[in-house]
C-alpha cells in the first residue's frame, strides 16, 4: 500500500472541503482533499444561490472572489407573497445588509480552478474511504484509487463529506447525539435560460403550496415548487412545472413570464437533522456531514462556511500558536451558528408550506404569523436580521 503524509486530510470537495482546502493553502498549511465523486459529477449537482455576505469574505479570504466579483447580483431585498400579495423584506434598509446570488456551481468551480492553480493535492474518484485512528494522535485515511490501495497519514481529518459520507458513520453511535425533522414535503426544482421576471427572489405561501421565484443571472432562472414527496421527476413535464408554478406565484408575475426547456430538474427532500458534537477525537464535521436544513432560508451552503472558518482558525491557532484551544472550541462554536440557522430555516419552512395534515387550528395561527410578518416593520426586521446571516 503507498502511503503520503499530510497535515489535514480533508474528506469531500463539495463548497465546505474545497473552501477549507484554499483557505489552508493560502496559510500555509498542508491538506489532501479525497472525494469520491468526478469534478463533473460534483459540479452537475445544482443546488443553492444565495450567499450571505459573510461567505463572500470568506471567498475573498480564500482568493476566489474575482469572477464572483464581476458576475454575482446583488440583492438588496427579498419578496414574500401570500396568496398573491406581496410583501418587499427591505434587507439593506432593515438591517444595513444585502445578500448576493451566485450559483453553488459557480462557487464550487472558482474554488476547483484555484486549487488546480496552486498544485495542491486532490484525489477525485477515491473509493473505499476509511478513517482509522480517529480517537489518538496519529489518524491516518485510507482508500482506493485507480486500483491501488493507498494510506494517507494526517494530524487532522475533516469530515466534509456531506449527509450521506463517511465521516460521520465513523464515530461511535454512543457519542454523538442526533435530532431530526423530516417534513411531509420535497421540493422540485428547474434551471432554465429565460430571463427573470422579478428583480429579487419571490417566496410564495399559496393555497396550491409554497413556490420560490429565483435566479442564477439576468438570463437564468431557478425556480421550486412544493411537492409531494413521492413524486418522480418524470411525473412533472416543463409545461406542468411552468403551469404549476404561475398558478402559484399569481397573475402579476405569470403574465410577463418568459418560459423555456429546463436544463435541469430535480427533486430533494426537506429534512433538518443536526448530530452533536462537531468533532470526535482528531475528527472534526463541518457542513451538512454534520447538519441539515431544509432550503427554505437558504442557510446550507452558507452553514458549510461558518463551520469551515471556525475549523480553519482552529487548524491556524494550533499550526501557528501550537494551541488547541479555537479546536477545542469548534463544536461549541459553530453548534451556536449551527442551531440558529436550524430554527429559522425550520421557521421559514413551516410559515410558508401546505401542510398536508395541518389542522384548522394551525392553519389560523399560520395566517396570523403571516399576517403580522406583513404588517409590522419589526417582525420584517428579524426576518432580515436571519435571511442575511447572523455575525460569524
Ligand atoms: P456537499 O455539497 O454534499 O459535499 C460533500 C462532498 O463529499 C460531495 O462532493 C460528495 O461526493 C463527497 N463525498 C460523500 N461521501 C464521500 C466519501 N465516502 N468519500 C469521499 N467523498 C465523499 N442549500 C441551500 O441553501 N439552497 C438550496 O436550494 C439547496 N438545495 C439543495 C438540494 C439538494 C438535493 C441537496 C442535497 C442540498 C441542497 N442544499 C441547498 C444544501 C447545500 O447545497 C448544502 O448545504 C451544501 O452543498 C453543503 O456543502 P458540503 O460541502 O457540506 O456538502
Ligand atoms: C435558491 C435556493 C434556496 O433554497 C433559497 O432559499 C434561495 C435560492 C436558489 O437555488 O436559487
Amino acid at each position: 500500500m503507498s502511503g503520503v503524509r499530510t497535515q489535514v486530510a480533508i474528506i469531500g470537495a463539495g463548497p465546505a472541503g474545497l473552501l477549507l482546502g484554499q483557505l489552508l493553502h493560502r496559510a500555509g498549511v498542508d491538506a489532501v482533499i479525497l472525494e469520491q465523486r468526478t469534478p463533473e459529477y460534483v459540479l452537475s449537482r445544482i443546488r443553492a444561490g444565495v450567499l450571505e455576505q459573510g461567505t463572500v469574505n470568506l471567498l475573498e479570504q480564500a482568493g476566489v472572489g474575482k469572477r464572483l466579483r464581476a458576475e454575482a447580483l446583488t440583492h438588496g431585498g427579498v419578496e414574500i407573497a401570500v396568496n398573491h400579495r406581496r410583501r418587499r423584506i427591505a434587507l439593506q434598509d432593515l438591517i444595513g445588509k444585502t445578500v448576493t446570488v451566485y450559483g453553488q456551481t459557480e462557487m464550487t468551480r472558482d474554488l476547483m480552478d484555484a486549487r488546480k492553480e496552486c498544485g495542491a493535492t486532490s484525489v477525485y474518484e477515491a473509493e473505499s474511504v476509511q478513517l482509522h485512528g480517529i480517537d489518538g494522535t496519529s489518524p491516518s485515511v485510507t482508500y482506493t484509487h485507480d486500483g491501488e490501495q493507498r494510506r494517507l497519514e494526517c494530524d487532522f481529518i475533516a469530515g466534509c463529506d456531506g449527509c450521506h459520507g463517511v465521516s460521520r458513520r465513523s464515530i461511535p453511535q454512543e457519542k454523538l447525539t442526533s435530532y431530526e425533522r423530516v417534513y411531509p414535503f420535497g421540493w422540485l426544482g428547474v434551471l432554465a435560460d429565460v430571463p427573470p421576471a422579478w428583480d429579487e427572489l419571490i417566496y410564495v405561501s399559496s393555497e396550491r403550496g409554497f413556490a420560490l421565484a429565483s435566479m442564477r443571472s439576468a438570463t437564468r432562472v431557478r425556480c421550486y415548487v412544493q411537492c409531494p414527496l413521492d413524486d418522480h421527476v418524470e411525473q412533472w413535464s416543463d409545461e406542468r412545472f411552468w403551469d404549476e408554478f404561475k398558478l402559484r406565484v399569481g397573475p402579476e408575475v405569470a403574465v410577463r413570464m418568459t418560459i423555456g426547456p429546463s436544463i435541469e430538474k430535480s427533486i430533494a427532500p426537506l429534512r433538518s437533522f443536526v448530530a452533536e458534537p462537531l468533532r470526535f477525537g482528531r475528527l472534526y464535521l463541518a457542513g451538512d456531514a454534520a447538519h441539515i436544513v431544509p432550503p427554505t432560508g437558504a442557510k446550507g451552503l452558507n452553514l458549510a462556511a461558518s463551520d469551515v472558518f471556525y475549523l480553519y482558525e482552529g487548524l491556524l491557532e494550533f499550526y501557528v500558536e501550537r494551541s488547541s484551544r479555537a479546536l477545542d472550541e469548534y463544536s461549541t462554536r459553530a453548534l451556536h451558528r449551527v442551531w440558529q440557522a436550524v430554527r429559522f430555516s425550520w421557521w421559514m419552512t413551516t410559515l410558508l408550506h401546505h401542510f398536508p395534515n395541518e389542522d384548522a387550528f394551525a392553519a389560523r395561527v399560520r395566517a396570523a404569523e403571516l399576517d403580522y410578518l406583513f404588517g409590522s416593520p419589526l417582525a420584517q426586521r428579524v426576518l432580515a436580521e436571519n435571511y442575511v446571516g447572523l455575525p460569524l
